[in-house]
């Protein structure tokens, strides 16, 4: 039965789309995936940052089945509750000023959104995006995106005025200076970029992820973003969160702004904020959003009614549990753990993240790039029941990013199973 799905999706899926595993799952719960053949694994993926409450969590699934029986679809036809509902939730968990939303389906979607909305708004053209970034796959977005150029090939040419500073992604400094003992040179490349290639007064907008995800889990240091959030303040270029893969609590936090006192012009969610469901939203303020002229964007399927209880559902039971809480207790018993492994295994050359956010780097003697060695880590991984995948332009960088209800003891089993594939 599993081989007909894997031959029926190899014969019918684009080869474009590529799976992580070869696992077909039938069921999942909490933490657990389970195919056919009843082997269950630990899924330290949430789907991608996106189960962050575990899979088919009891509280979604009975909200969207009590949605499902009234109103699937309205497709911008008619107003309905759940869609402000979620609004109101989104206004009160966001950053400070956020409380105007537009939904969509994706993140690339809503990193669309949050371009478009900052042309409108601001009148200039100029992007200011982020060497090693994701925000999405589609045209827009994609030329956004740079964490490889395997993205972009046969795309170009992309959208004009879009203007790459380097990440401050400190393991691998892109100016070549020593973590901790810079000057910011890369806040430095990015002022000279506005004195060479385009003047502030053009930029519509700088779009960064305050936690870098695909491009390899760096956090970045608070200093940067906060001297990025000066600039823009200083010139009139609106800053955009991409909070898809950071949000709803992935850091410890409900977004990831939060740990750096940063407070967004514009903030694009995806990935958790439904539990499971498709839904992604722009947010910004109410100025901003006011702004936005009837018709100047819109969708058939963004804000489903379905999508959006489940959403609701999910927020509040974030809300009501401990749900951040063990987030970052259990992330910081996972960097501990790992640290300590990192001791004993000279190819692990660094361990980092927040929250439930976490990324261990695999190098070679020399310190370059070891994705071999993390292959045969994943594969040790995986045939122990516990699913992690790479990330980085190097592929590199296992990420952990299990659901924010994690138990210790479901922690413990999984980083023993890490341990024992490093082994
Ligand atoms: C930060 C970030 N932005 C945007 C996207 C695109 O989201 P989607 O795949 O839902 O279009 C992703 C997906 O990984 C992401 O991590």
């Amino acid at each position: 039965m599993d081989n007909d799905v894997i031959s029926g999706s190899r014969r019918l899926l684009t080869p474009a789309l590529v799976f992580h595993t070869g696992i077909v799952a039938v069921k999942a719960e909490g933490l657990y995936v389970e195919d056919a053949s009843g082997k269950r694994y630990m899924d330290f993926t949430s789907g991608l940052a996106t189960s962050n409450l575990g899979h088919c969590p009891p509280e979604v699934v009975a909200a969207a089945k009590a949605q499902l029986e009234n109103l699937i679809h309205s497709g911008c036809i008619f107003h309905y509750r759940s869609e402000v509902d979620l609004a109101e939730r989104l206004a009160r968990i966001t950053p400070e000023g956020i409380e105007m939303f537009f939904f969509s389906n994706s993140g690339a979607e809503a990193v669309e959104g949050a371009i478009k909305l900052a042309r409108h708004s601001t009148g200039r053209q100029g992007i200011i995006a982020f060497t090693g970034a994701f925000h999405g796959r589609t045209l827009g977005a994609l030329s956004l995106t740079s964490s490889s150029s395997r993205y972009r090939k046969n795309c170009h040419p992309l959208l004009p005025s879009v203007f790459h500073a380097p990440y401050p992604y400190c393991y691998r400094c892109p100016m070549g200076q020593k973590s901790g003992e810079c000057s910011l040179e890369c806040f430095g490349f990015l002022e000279k970029m506005l004195r060479h290639q385009i003047s502030a007064e053009e930029v519509a907008c700088a779009v960064i992820e305050p936690v870098l995800g695909e491009g390899g889990y760096a956090v970045p240091p608070a200093e940067y973003l906060k001297r990025l959030e000066g600039l823009c303040r200083a010139n009139g270029i609106l800053l955009v969160a991409d909070e898809v893969q950071t949000g709803f609590g992935r850091t410890g936090r409900w977004f990831a702004c939060e740990h750096f006192g940063l407070t967004p012009d514009i903030i694009a969610l995806g990935k958790a904020i439904a539990s499971g469901f498709p839904l992604s939203a722009v947010g910004s303020t109410t100025k901003i959003m006011s702004g936005w002229p009837p018709g100047a964007h819109g969708t058939t399927f963004g804000g489903n009614p379905v999508s959006c209880a489940a959403a609701c559902a999910a927020i509040d039971r974030t809300e009501k549990e401990s749900i951040l809480g063990n987030a970052s207790d259990m992330g910081l018993y996972a960097v501990e753990r790992l640290r300590a492994m990192q001791g004993k295994c000279a190819s692990i050359g660094d361990v980092r993240g927040l929250g439930l956010m976490l990324g261990v780097e695999f190098v070679k003697k020399d310190g370059s790039p070891d994705r071999e060695f993390l292959k045969k880590v994943m594969e040790g991984c995986l045939s122990r029941g516990l699913i992690v995948i790479e990330c980085g332009p190097d592929k590199n960088v296992v990420r952990l990013m299990p659901p924010l209800t994690a138990t210790k003891t479901e922690m413990e089993r999984a980083l023993d199973i890490f341990e024992e594939a490093l082994g």
